[in-house]
């Protein structure tokens, strides 16, 4: 298959981020500033996102997380609920043909059990279906809080230790990493939030310890592939020092 956007030549193809997370900020101004509703802003943020994985699974990236529906984004209005919901309907149905071509692998974060039954059903069948594939690692976070993946995480590993599974020393990084969500996924490499906003919002806080942040300006639904390759080459220009010094 052709490579949609190949990379430009200022970018080393050995130094990808192996796992990129995204913050797809900016929808509702993107909808005021074209004088839309915030849905149709929500709406032009599923259309960019198609462009963004194809291109993610054609360099080579192994990890993509996007952050779709927050356990914050129930307290939006009922009518900004409902299209947010329905673009995920939406999205699987029409998409999950050429992911699974794709061999890209889906993998929710959240909590699905707190979902209507169709995006759960969808989600759940998209999951299994893509279960096996090798290629690309596809994370949509739905009904997802940072600190609450965390408890789980943290109740999990108590309860195996009750249970005389586990001792208590055995609880370290690597186990509690195993109780995440992302479990088995290398962790962030680069994180990217648009619109120009600098906050982390409950995102994957354990697995974004030592990555790179980007705050491109642009708005979500205006962001694309050369977009993306600007933050990859920002993050190739960062020298990473994991709390060391440099050489
Ligand atoms: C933030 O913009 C964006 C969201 C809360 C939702 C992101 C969801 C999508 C792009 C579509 C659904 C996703 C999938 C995977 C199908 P905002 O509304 O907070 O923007 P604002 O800060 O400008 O108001």
């Amino acid at each position: 298959m052709q490579v949609t956007h190949p990379l430009p030549p200022e970018i080393d193809p050995a130094n990808l981020p192996r796992h990129i997370a995204v913050i797809m900020d900016g929808n509702g101004r993107w909808a005021k500033k074209n004088s839309l509703k915030v849905a149709l802003g929500h709406r032009a943020g599923t259309e960019n996102l198609r462009e963004i994985i194809r291109n993610c699974s054609d360099i080579g990236v192994e990890a993509l997380t996007l952050y779709a529906f927050s356990t914050e984004n129930w307290n939006r209005s009922k009518t900004e609920v409902e299209a947010l919901m329905q673009l995920i309907l939406d999205f699987f149905h029409s998409e999950i043909d050429e992911l699974d071509a794709k061999n890209v692998r889906i993998r929710i974060l959240g909590d699905k059990a707190g979902l209507p039954d169709p995006q759960r059903q969808v989600l759940e069948e998209a999951e299994e279906r893509t279960g096996s594939n090798t290629g690309l690692s596809l994370n949509i976070a739905v009904n997802y809080g940072g600190r609450a993946e965390l408890v789980r995480a943290a109740q999990q590993l108590a309860r195996e230790a009750a249970a005389g599974e586990r001792t208590v020393e055995s609880i370290d990084e690597a186990a509690i990493a195993d109780h995440l969500y992302t479990k088995g996924l290398p962790e962030v490499d680069l994180l990217i939030r648009t619109s120009g906003e600098m906050r982390l919002s409950n995102f994957l806080l354990y697995q974004c310890s030592y990555a790179e942040f980007v705050f491109p300006e642009e708005l979500w639904p205006d962001f694309h592939v050369p977009q993306l390759h600007r933050c990859i080459l920002e993050f190739q220009r960062r020298s990473r020092r994991y709390g060391g010094r440099e050489e």
